[in-house]
């Protein structure tokens, strides 16, 4: 798994070396640990806050460098506005806001989990935790040439200071295993498409044992006896064979239907015939953060022991143009025996889909399934960085995704489906086709392509193309995969699925 840096919980002592975070408010106060703690030192603060004209707004910030009185190298104070409004997201980026003030990434770093009016409890100390967790997250396997001073997880050391530190770290197991699914998933977003082929994929999956989940893999040869024509038809023109995975995590009821994610994993999309541009392709090695996000997922809710019964489906396959490559006007078959005529080979995550959920729902009878996918790039045009789109054909789930979003940062936005855009992937040919000729409404006419396959079941499909990679930079990710989908999903099973 990724390096992350090393978490210890302590208490309330002033630091003797390096950097020293702490807390204040909107009226600059410290809570009752934090001044104790800074003693005489905090005059100079009161001080300093006044020529600096800190605010105490959340967002503002104070440095103070080799302060005197205190044996520390620096000392930061973060303004947290309103301890009362703070919201557990909130804590989460704290910490990685607080991660953030060691130069360079480098050193030994306390945080005081100390808030004016009272101490922050052991679960916001944990919260705080893996927001350095996820801030720390650093994918530099291919620098082979490291500056000195570059951020690297291995040369951080981080205290966090809480009234009861035993209970704190017992907090943070939760915390941690899905910030360890979340760094899971984006190493696999990271990894080039030479390295991290469909075999590849699969055996990386394979980790997730040690955690209690069950594995199997699906050959190309299980995959044409099943009828998977329509994914292994984007497949053929790989010499990197095709797989899918099968993921299972039984911590529920025995004989509860399991919950089904289901991601896309296509390791490299050049488009296939319908060959891509030159220009920024080498963004498609991210093709697979659906799949990637599934793998993490699985991953967190074992280590945490989820009391769920989960399955993750994964199909992966390396979509590039070839002799035995899938042509334009191809007519395929896909497991459900619909028939597909390839308009366009560059539309691949859809077929992919196609027999991946039909496999999944078949096999499993799960209670619902939600798949990820970098769909379309039509769904960036529609909501750009910030929400991923979501087609569902069930209200409830809809809702619930709604609100997880908000509650984890990680945000959803609906979007239509409607049998009104079945005209457009009608086929003279075959069943339907794979684009819907125009490039209007390309997001929606794609999901519409894909509920033909979930047989009526609840579903939600989430077109994570604009935020899966590359995607906006925050205070708790640094990296260009960004594990998007993890903490959304886990918190979906949590808060509506474990009772
Ligand atoms: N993987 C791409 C979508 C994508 C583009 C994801 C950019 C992330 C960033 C997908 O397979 C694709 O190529 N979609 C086409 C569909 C079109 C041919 C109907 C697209 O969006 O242009
Ligand atoms: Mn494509
Ligand atoms: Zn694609």
């Amino acid at each position: 798994m990724a390096d992350a840096p090393k978490i210890a919980f302590g208490a309330f002592v002033a630091p003797a070396k390096g950097v020293w975070v702490v807390f204040c408010d909107e009226g600059l106060k410290f809570g009752a640990a934090t001044a104790k703690a800074l003693g005489a030192a905090a005059g100079l603060v009161a001080r300093a806050a006044k020529a600096e004209q800190l605010t105490g707004k959340s967002g503002s910030s104070l440095n103070l460098i080799v302060p005197a009185g205190l044996k520390v190298d620096r000392l930061t104070v973060i303004g947290v506005g309103k301890p009362g409004e703070l919201k557990q997201k909130d804590v989460v980026k704290l910490g990685g806001i607080a991660l953030g003030k060691l130069p360079k990434g480098v050193g030994d770093l306390t945080v005081f989990a100390d808030l004016p009016g009272k101490t922050m409890s052991a679960a916001q100390a944990a919260d705080l935790a893996q927001g350095m967790q996820l801030r720390g997250y650093v994918f530099d396997r291919y620098k082979t040439k490291r500056k000195e001073a570059e951020p690297g997880p291995v040369k951080q050391s981080v205290t966090i200071a809480v009234a009861d530190a035993a209970a704190a770290r017992k907090a943070f197991a939760g915390p941690s295993a899905i910030a360890g699914g979340v760094l899971m998933a984006r190493d696999l977003v990271n990894e080039p498409a030479n390295v991290l082929y469909p075999e590849e994929f699969a055996r990386r999956a394979m980790a997730l044992k040690k955690v209690g989940v069950t594995i199997e893999v699906l050959n190309v040869a299980q995959m044409k006896k099943l009828g998977m024509g329509a994914l292994l038809g984007v497949g053929q023109g790989s010499t990197r064979e095709s797989r899918v995975v099968v993921m299972r995590w039984n911590g529920g009821k025995k004989n509860d239907a399991p919950l089904a994610f289901v991601g896309k994993g296509v390791c490299f999309d050049t488009g296939g015939i319908s060959i891509k541009g030159a220009a920024g392709m080498e963004d498609m090695k991210g093709d697979m953060a659906g799949a990637a996000c599934v793998v993490g997922l699985m991953q967190a809710l074992a280590a945490r022991k989820a009391k769920v019964n989960a399955v993750g489906v994964i199909g992966c396959v390396e979509n590039m143009p070839d002799g035995n490559a899938q042509r334009p006007g191809d007519i395929v078959t896909s497991m459900s025996g619909q028939t597909i005529e390839i308009i366009n080979t560059d539309a691949e995550g859809r077929l992919v889909l196609a027999d991946v959920l039909w496999y999944t729902n078949k096999r499993f009878k799960p209670k619902f399934m939600i798949n990820l996918a970098t769909l379309t790039g039509a769904i960036m045009v529609a909501l750009g960085q910030e929400y991923a789109g979501m087609f569902t054909n069930n209200d409830e789930l809809s809702h619930r995704l709604h609100l997880v979003g908000e509650e984890t940062g990680e945000l959803v936005w609906r979007m239509p489906l409607s049998p009104a855009y079945d005209k457009m992937i009608d086929s003279k040919f075959a069943d339907m086709k794979n684009t819907g000729g125009t490039r209007w409404g390309g997001a929606i006419t794609a999901a519409q392509f894909i509920q033909r396959f979930v047989d009526n079941k609840p579903w939600v499909h989430l077109d994570i193309a604009g935020t899966g990679f590359d995607s906006r930079q925050s205070d708790i990710n640094k990296s260009w995969g960004s594990g998007w989908g993890v903490r959304l999903l886990d918190r979906l099973v949590a808060d509506y699925y474990e009772k």
